[in-house]
């Protein structure tokens, strides 16, 4: 037998069914071709993974190396340090403006945890699952797992990509358990505002159904205000808010997040950390308490940048044949609609990486009512997004 199709292992891989149903975040994948084409000698300007490019701020760090030599190196309570736990409900407090108190508050290793350990905890099989489309792709992905039914919300760019709340209402049954609301909204950018929410909650009525709010872009919002479900009177016992350091202050590779729930259901999140991380990092915790009491001019430098690329990438993608974009209110992703190109939106990704040397992602990688769009984000330096505008506009001048 040709050593090519020669079996690697006499023992049959028999995984469980279940493995069949979890999906993906297509972000990865395409980082990992982008880098195929590096090793190849191509250059590639990465705009398809969405992590800010910014040091952590240095408060931060010197907080976290400190806390490594005073021995912040053990295991340390399932649902996070107390003191953190404390910092963490007074921030929501003050900026939700609903009183939260620690025992409600568990801080896990990054904000996706809290999406997997509240479908964990939450759904089973008939439940329904709300959820926005395009969206956060590990949704869709951890409900069809929990073996709930993941209903899409299509999020669409006329209603500059809101929530259409009675195609919401429309969508809710007796099944429905959870509805998964994010603002500012990955991929879009789209922000609901206080009136959005209001009627989203409206729509909910008193029906038991909990609602996960991802809030991870909270603090990027450039046009409107944040404004929470959390803080609807009525709302937070059936809230599970999911925010983080993550985005806020550029510490993706930390891996800290945190949710805020009634505090019945964190004990039962918190025996998910028992059996599949024990803790989230000590000392990283440690460092969570100094970013979060700390100087906040950093955030604030970071944002300003973010809304200067955002402005000049949109304006430039504008101008590129065959795109139209509106202008993002949150978060640091631009989601130009290609349809006037005539291309798929996969194939136009593809082509984009391959020929033009410009990663970013396909509309479908957020899901099916993603079609007709691309991702790109703008959390790169101002020369490569210049430089990336450049590449793409002598490719569509070329090939469409
Ligand atoms: C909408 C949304 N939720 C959650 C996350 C996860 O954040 P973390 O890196 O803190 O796990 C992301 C990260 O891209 C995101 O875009």
């Amino acid at each position: 037998m040709p050593s090519a199709i020669m079996p690697t292992t006499q023992f049959e891989l028999r995984l469980a069914g279940r493995m069949s149903r979890l999906g993906t975040e297509t972000a990865f994948e395409v980082l990992n071709r982008a880098r195929a084409l590096e090793k190849q000698g191509k250059e590639i300007i990465h705009l398809e993974i969405g992590e800010p490019d910014f040091a952590t701020p240095a408060n931060i760090v010197d907080a976290a190396v400190d806390a490594l030599h005073m021995g912040w190196t053990h295991y340390g309570p399932a649902a996070g340090l107390p003191d953190l736990r404390q910092e963490i409900a007074s921030y929501v407090s003050r900026t939700r403006k609903v009183p939260v108190s620690a025992d409600e508050v568990v801080v896990v290793p990054g904000g996706k945890p809290i999406i997997f350990f509240t479908i964990l905890a939450l759904v089973e099989s008939e439940d329904e699952v709300i959820y926005p489309n395009p969206g956060f792709p590990i949704y869709e992905s951890m409900v069809n797992y929990s073996v709930g039914k993941a209903v899409p919300l299509p999020i669409r760019e006329e209603r500059d990509f809101s929530v259409d709340v009675k195609e919401l209402a429309s969508l809710i049954t007796d099944h429905t358990k959870l509805i998964i609301l994010n603002s500012p909204h990955n991929p879009t950018g789209g922000v609901l505002t206080k009136t959005d929410v209001l009627a989203i909650a409206e729509a909910i009525g008193d029906r038991n159904i909990m609602v996960l709010s991802d809030e991870i872009y909270s603090r990027l919002i450039f046009e409107g205000e944040e404004f929470s479900i959390l803080s609807v009177p009525g709302f937070k016992e059936r809230t599970i808010l999911l925010d983080g350091f993550s985005k806020t202050y550029a510490m993706t590779g930390w891996r800290m997040g945190y949710g805020v729930m009634r505090a019945d259901l964190a004990t039962h999140v918190a025996r998910l950390m028992t059996n599949s991380n024990s803790c989230t990092a000590s000392f990283t915790q440690v460092a969570g308490i100094a970013a979060l009491r700390g100087d906040q001019s950093s955030v604030d430098k970071m944002n300003a940048e973010f809304k200067h690329r955002r402005d000049v990438f949109v304006a430039g993608v504008n101008k590129i044949k065959g795109f139209s974009c509106r202008m993002p209110k949150g978060a640091f992703y631009a989601f130009p609609n290609i349809t006037k190109t005539g291309w798929p939106s996969k194939k136009l990704a593809d082509a984009l990486l391959e020929q033009a040397g410009v990663a970013c992602l396909s509309g479908t990688a957020f899901g099916a009512f993603g079609e007709g769009y691309l991702r790109f984000s703008v959390a790169n330096s101002l020369e490569n997004l210049v430089a990336a505008l450049l590449k793409l506009e002598d490719w569509a001048s070329k090939n469409l």
